[in-house]
């Protein structure tokens, strides 16, 4: 696609998002214009054109005729305005702002606040109002039905429960650079799904049409199937989203089978590249490959980089070897403890075959069960898919979890994150390579000196 078609389509984007409508700004053009309709006729980055049109009205089509949804558009949660994701700030504003109109008018509505994404919808229903996961952290409910062998401990009688599904809460991605962080077909896990990634946070989805039916089912409560074509247009308008003309043309070249690769990012003075070199040494090895979202072997493709809470604590030691930032009491409520059977008729060396686990996420181990066999590594507890980092300047707060503000933050704790790994190796074992080149040398994380230049260059991804 050209830089004039790209333009067209963003501007068309804007229009929508300011609420006028692209086909009339079309119909206002000069007679013999066809500006509009050449760029439906043409390709997109790979994608038909009018099918990258059609998908951006479907996204942010809060009406969806005949689905019997809920009012809630794609772009209710996934924001144009702010890269495609949901940030505490503007959800705050946005539910001020419904106040202030409920004022005047009862009638007032936001579909992002939805009695679906309320913390009591579970005891109070239809009626539930309390918003403060979205508002105090822009996190939406998702909804797991337990693995045969997981169960809840409720808190109250420290006893399982009877509870046959699981809330977790997990912030909304951005959904530009889709295109390059799906599943890759590299470095497969040892189980599935998608055991060489996929969509969402964990993984679960092999592609944007499934992801989408999924959203349009969990998040927009429709109650007919989605048309013919739907979902391959809302894919296609997806993944011609970019979040700089370096991804674009770098993906544009993986699609073509170029090598080697263009380089994605834009200039960067000298600090900047000095921090790449930091970034390919310390982060490279699970943020690899053109999405930066593909670990290098001997790297395993999912990780557990302790984002979750509770965080762990380096108890007997003082002073502590590594120290987390504790979770704050607004993310802290939603822990849950868990009663797992081992899986496979496995059974521990006291003869039991259950345990006890505590987390607030505890990723893929909600598809599979699979949990407690082998080192903590090896099994699917807190196990989540590496992100791409492309214009991570753009998108705080991060994590899962919304719980690191800034991308300091994020540094802070993987500070911490490394400094774990190396107290927790086995006496006689090898260091692992999320912290070492060799298995012998902690010779990845960052110096506290680097951590200045590292920061400039993730401005700049
Ligand atoms: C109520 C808010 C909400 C709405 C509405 C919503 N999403 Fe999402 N979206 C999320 C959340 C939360 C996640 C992460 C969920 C997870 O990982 O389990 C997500 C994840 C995604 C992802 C995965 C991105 C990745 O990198 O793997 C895509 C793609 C996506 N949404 C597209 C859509 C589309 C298309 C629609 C409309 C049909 C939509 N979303 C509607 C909240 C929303
Ligand atoms: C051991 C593998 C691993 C290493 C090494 C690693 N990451 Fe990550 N990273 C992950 C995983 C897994 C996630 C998703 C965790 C979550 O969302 O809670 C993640 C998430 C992130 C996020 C949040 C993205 C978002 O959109 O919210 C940022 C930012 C990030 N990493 C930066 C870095 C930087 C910078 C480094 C190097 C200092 C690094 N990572 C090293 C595995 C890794």
């Amino acid at each position: 696609m050209t830089v004039s078609k790209v333009s067209l389509l963003m501007g068309a984007l804007i229009l929508v998002a300011a609420g006028s409508s692209p086909i009339a700004a079309a119909e206002d053009r000069e007679p013999g214009d066809d500006t509009f309709k050449s760029v439906v006729d043409d390709d997109c980055d790979g994608e038909r054109c009018i099918a990258v049109f059609r998908g951006l009205f479907d996204f942010v089509d809060r009406r969806l005729h005949g689905l019997k949804g809920n009012g809630r558009a794609c772009a209710d949660c996934h924001m144009p305005s702010d890269s495609f994701q949901l940030s505490p700030a503007n959800v705050e504003a946005r539910f001020q702002a419904l106040q202030t109109r409920r004022l005047r008018n009862e009638h007032a509505d936001d579909p992002l606040f939805r009695p679906i994404d309320a913390n009591d919808y579970r005891i109070n229903g239809d009626s539930a109002s309390d918003f403060s996961n979205l508002r105090e952290n822009a996190l939406i409910r998702i909804t797991f039905p337990l693995p045969s062998n997981m169960r809840l401990i409720d808190p109250v009688t420290n006893l399982p429960s009877s509870e046959t599904s699981v809330d977790v809460w997990r912030m909304v991605p951005t959904i530009n650079n889709v295109k390059l962080t799906g599943p890759d077909g590299i470095n497969p896990w040892a189980r599935g799904p998608n055991t060489s990634g996929g969509y969402q946070l964990d993984g679960r989805f092999a592609t944007l049409q499934e992801q989408a039916l999924a959203a349009l089912t969990v998040h927009a409560e429709i109650h007919v199937a989605p048309p013919h074509g739907m979902l391959d247009d809302l894919s296609a308008f997806q993944n011609v989203l970019f979040s700089s003309p370096g991804v674009r043309a770098l993906s544009n070249a993986v699609s073509a089978g170029v090598t080697p690769l263009p380089d994605a990012d834009p200039p960067l003075n000298g600090v900047e590249q000095a921090g790449k070199v930091i970034f390919t040494r310390a982060c490279g090895q699970c943020h690899g490959g053109p999405g930066q979202s593909t670990p290098q072997a001997p790297a395993v493709r999912y990780h557990d980089i302790s984002t979750q809470c509770p965080r762990p604590v380096d108890t007997g030691h003082s002073p502590p070897r590594f120290e987390f930032k504790t979770c704050p009491q607004s993310l802290a409520r939603n822990v849950r403890t868990y009663l797992i059977t081992l899986p496979n008729g496995l059974t521990l060396p006291d003869g039991t075959n259950t345990i006890r686990r505590t987390s607030s996420d505890p990723g893929r181990a909600l598809l599979t069960g699979f949990v407690g066999v082998g080192p903590p590594a090896s099994d699917d507890w807190n196990k989540f898919d590496v992100p791409s980092l492309r214009g991570i300047g753009k998108t705080a707060p991060y994590f899962h979890n919304n719980s690191a503000a800034t991308l300091e933050e994020v540094l802070t704790h993987y500070t911490a994150f490394f400094k774990r790994v190396q107290a927790n190796v086995p006496i006689n074992g090898k260091l692992p390579p999320a912290i070492s080149t060799d298995g012998v040398h902690a010779d990845r994380p960052p110096a506290p000196e680097e951590i200045a230049a590292l920061l400039a260059y993730l401005r700049k991804l």
